[in-house]
C-alpha cells in the first residue's frame, strides 16, 4: 500500500503558520504535523521522528517545511535539521521562513519575462530585508549587476558582503536611498527597480520614477499594504505598461507566488534527499509555469 504524505511543518513563530499549513494542504499533503515555537536545539528529535518511522525507500514520502517571521533562525533550524540526518537516513526539506524564498522567486521569474537578467542593471530597495536579500541573490546568481539599497549604506554594504561570499564573481555594490537625491542616483541607469520594503512604505515615490527616463523597463512593488512601495504601481498590476515600463503589484505577484509555493511543497515528495532553499526554489519556479 502507497504510504501517505507527511509533511512536519516547523514554525520559529509560536503559532505555526495557518497560510503555510492551508497551502501544503492545497498542494495535496495528506497528513500534517504543526509545530510552533520550534528552536534550532529542540528540532533533532522531531527530525528523528521523521527519519526513523519509514523505511529508506519510504522516506520521500516524509518531508520538512520550515517557516516563521524570522528567516535567519529558519535558516539556522535548516542547518540543524540537516546536521540530525546521516547516511540515507534523510528527507527532503523547504525553507521558506517569512515567504521570502517563494515571494523572491516569484518577483525576479516576473522581471525575467522582460528583460535578460544577466548582465543587466538592478535596483532592489529594501534589499536589507529578508525578502529584498533573496532577491539581491538570486539576481546575482542569474548574472545581473545588482544595487543593494537601504536607508543605511552600510547595512546594505555588510549584505553586500554576505552575497560576495556566495556569488564571489557577483556584481554587487551598496547603494544608499534614504534621502530623494540619493534615490534617483540609485535609480539611474538600472532596468529594474524591486521595491522589498516594509509593508505600508513608499520607497519610490512616482515623480523619482518618471525621472529615471526610458532606461527603466520593469517595476515590481512587493507591498500590498496602502500606500504601496513604488507610487503610481496598481496592487493588482501583473505586466501592466506604465511610463514605459512593465509594472507589478504585490497582488500581481502574489498569483506566481502561490503557484511556487504549491509546486516546491510537491517536489518535496518526488525524492528523500532534496534541499529546496532560495536558487532550488527559482529552478523550480522556472520550469513550473508560474
Ligand atoms: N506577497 C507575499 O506573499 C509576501 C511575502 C512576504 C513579504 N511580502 C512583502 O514583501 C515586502 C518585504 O518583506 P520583508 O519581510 O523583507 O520586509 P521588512 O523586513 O519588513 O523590511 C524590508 C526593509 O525595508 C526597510 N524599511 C523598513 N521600515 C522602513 C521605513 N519606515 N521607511 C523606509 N524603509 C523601511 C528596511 O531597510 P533599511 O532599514 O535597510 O532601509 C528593511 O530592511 C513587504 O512589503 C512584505 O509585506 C510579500
Amino acid at each position: 500500500m502507497p504510504k501517505s504524505r507527511v509533511l512536519l511543518q516547523v514554525d520559529t513563530d509560536p503559532h505555526p503558520s495557518v497560510f503555510d499549513s492551508v497551502v501544503a494542504l492545497d498542494a495535496g499533503v495528506d497528513h500534517l504535523l504543526r509545530h510552533g515555537g520550534v528552536d534550532p536545539e529542540g528540532v533533532r528529535s522531531l527530525v528523528h521522528g521523521c527519519i526513523f518511522t519509514r523505511g529508506p525507500d519510504e522516506l520521500k514520502n516524509t518531508a520538512i517545511f520550515i517557516g516563521g517571521s524570522d528567516v535567519a533562525r529558519g535558516e539556522e533550524l535548516l542547518r540543524q535539521i540537516q546536521a540530525a540526518f546521516f547516511g540515507p537516513l534523510r528527507v527532503s526539506v523547504l525553507l521558506d521562513s517569512n515567504g521570502a524564498n517563494t515571494t523572491a522567486a516569484a518577483a525576479v521569474l516576473a522581471a525575467s519575462k522582460h528583460l535578460e537578467l544577466a548582465g543587466g542593471d538592478a535596483l532592489v530597495l529594501g534589499g536589507t530585508g529578508p525578502v529584498g536579500q533573496r532577491i539581491a541573490r538570486l539576481l546575482a546568481g542569474a548574472g545581473a549587476n545588482v544595487r543593494v539599497g537601504s536607508r543605511q549604506p552600510e547595512r546594505a554594504q555588510s549584505v553586500v558582503d554576505e552575497l560576495l561570499a556566495r556569488h564571489p564573481s557577483g556584481n554587487l555594490s551598496a547603494v544608499a536611498t534614504g534621502n530623494r537625491q540619493d534615490l534617483a542616483d540609485a535609480l539611474s541607469g538600472v532596468q529594474v527597480v524591486f521595491a522589498a520594503g516594509a509593508a505600508g512604505v513608499t520607497l519610490l515615490p512616482s515623480d523619482i520614477r518618471k525621472g529615471a527616463g526610458g532606461a527603466l523597463h520593469v517595476a515590481i512593488d512587493l507591498n500590498a499594504v496602502p500606500p504601496l512601495g513604488i507610487e503610481g504601481i496598481d496592487v493588482m498590476d501583473r505586466g501592466a505598461e506604465r511610463e514605459g515600463a512593465k509594472c507589478y503589484g504585490a497582488i500581481g505577484v502574489g498569483g506566481a507566488k502561490m503557484k511556487i509555493h504549491k509546486a516546491a511543497i510537491r517536489r518535496l515528495f518526488e525524492a528523500h534527499d532534496l534541499v529546496l532553499d532560495a536558487e532550488e526554489i527559482y529552478k523550480l519556479a522556472t520550469s513550473s509555469g508560474a
